[in-house]
């Protein structure tokens, strides 16, 4: 089996596939103020197109795969796409996040099709914070579609949570009483600065102040994770039960030594980094009548030259090509 090692003896067995950059909310740390531009049809992968190409990634030894979006059950057919994936050789894990609007009609379906990780984003327990964020209505098809996941049987389902100075830090408790009723995990996320989503220092929480203030009320036992291609999130079982709760320290504390992910854009692109611009654009080779070889190599390549570790906020928040929203995080 070859593999994607890179300079820094870092593996790459996790690909991260957005499907479409449209997304029927508009959160206000994702979506710049703006909007976006939603690319031409014609400029977006085909399930074919993912299809070949997840193969080749799957040959080179990548062994999960997540879709992102945008939001990715706004792209027709997804559980089509999640079936061939499933059935690529290699391929031992298939994922997907989501904001859940739209789940309670697709998680059956989606679980039918091979997925077994869901994470769903849900950045407050409270309808009228949740519109202040997103900019829409949906709270209680969240909630629904939640509850779909859970009935649906899959093998996990993590709660998203974006934590947000003054927004909604004081629902840290909640969330985890949340999780401990349902039995789901759940993910608390250092807010992190995009070009267009107004990242302020003073609104950011880092990882040790959330995990304080969980543990005046949680006690919080550090635990390893059990999953084969794990991924970023530092992980933390509550005493005397079996939820988890995970934290993505991006920012306080970067996990870039252990990173096994690379990505691939709704039109094409590689990223090594969620943080890194644009690399090689395999749609053009691919529509190009490249032979598996070149697409092969240049895959390796652009490997090759991924850099050890993401740059200092202020430089994220001016020198990237492309917002949260078009990338799926
Ligand atoms: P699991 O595979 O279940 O561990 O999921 P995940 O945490 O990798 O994926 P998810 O889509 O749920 O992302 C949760 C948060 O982690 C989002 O805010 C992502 O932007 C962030 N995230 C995922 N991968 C990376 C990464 O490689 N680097 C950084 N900095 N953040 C990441
Ligand atoms: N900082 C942290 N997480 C973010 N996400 C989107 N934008 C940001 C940001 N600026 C998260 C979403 C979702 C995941 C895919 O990425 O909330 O859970
Ligand atoms: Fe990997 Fe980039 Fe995330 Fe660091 S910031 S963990 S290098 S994707």
């Amino acid at each position: 089996m070859k593999s994607l090692v890179d300079r820094f003896g870092r593996d790459h067995t996790y690909l991260r596939i957005s499907v479409t950059e449209r997304c029927n909310l508009r959160c206000t740390y994702c979506m710049p103020q703006h909007g976006i531009e939603p690319k031409p049809r014609s400029e977006l992968l085909t399930y074919d197109e993912i299809e070949r190409l997840s193969a080749i990634f799957s040959s080179l030894g990548v062994r999960k795969i997540r879709i992102t979006g945008g939001e990715p059950l706004v792209r027709s057919g997804i559980e089509q796409l999640c079936g061939r994936l499933t059935a690529l050789n290699g391929i031992e894990m298939l994922a997907i996040s989501t904001n859940g609007t739209l789940l309670e009609k697709k998680a059956k379906l989606l679980y039918n099709a091979g997925v077994k990780n869901i994470n769903i984003s849900l950045d407050s327990l409270q309808e009228d914070r949740f519109k202040t964020i997103t900019l829409r209505s949906g709270h209680a098809d969240v909630l629904r579609g939640i509850e779909s996941a859970i009935d649906a049987g899959f093998q996990s389902v993590k709660i998203n949570s974006v934590i947000i100075r003054g927004f909604n830090d004081d629902e840290l408790l909640n969330f985890v009483e949340f999780a401990l009723a349902l039995s789901v995990s759940v993910r608390f996320i250092e807010y992190m600065p995009f070009p267009g989503n107004n990242w302020m220092e003073s609104q950011f929480i880092s990882f040790y102040e959330m995990k304080h203030t969980i543990e005046s009320k949680y006690p919080l036992e550090p635990v390893s994770r059990n999953e084969a291609i794990p991924g970023p999130a530092k992980e933390y079982k509550i005493n005397n039960s079996n939820t988890t709760v995970g934290f993505i320290t991006t920012m306080s504390e970067h996990f870039c030594g252990d990173c096994n992910r690379i990505r691939l854009t709704a039109d094409g692109r590689l990223r090594t980094c969620l943080f890194a611009n644009d690399g090689v654009d395999l749609k053009r080779l691919l529509r190009n009548g490249a032979s598996r070889d070149v697409i092969e190599n240049s895959i390796r390549a652009a490997v090759l030259l991924k850099w050890e570790k993401h740059p200092g906020h202020e430089e994220l928040m001016t020198n990237q090509d492309r917002g949260m929203t078009s990338i799926g995080g």
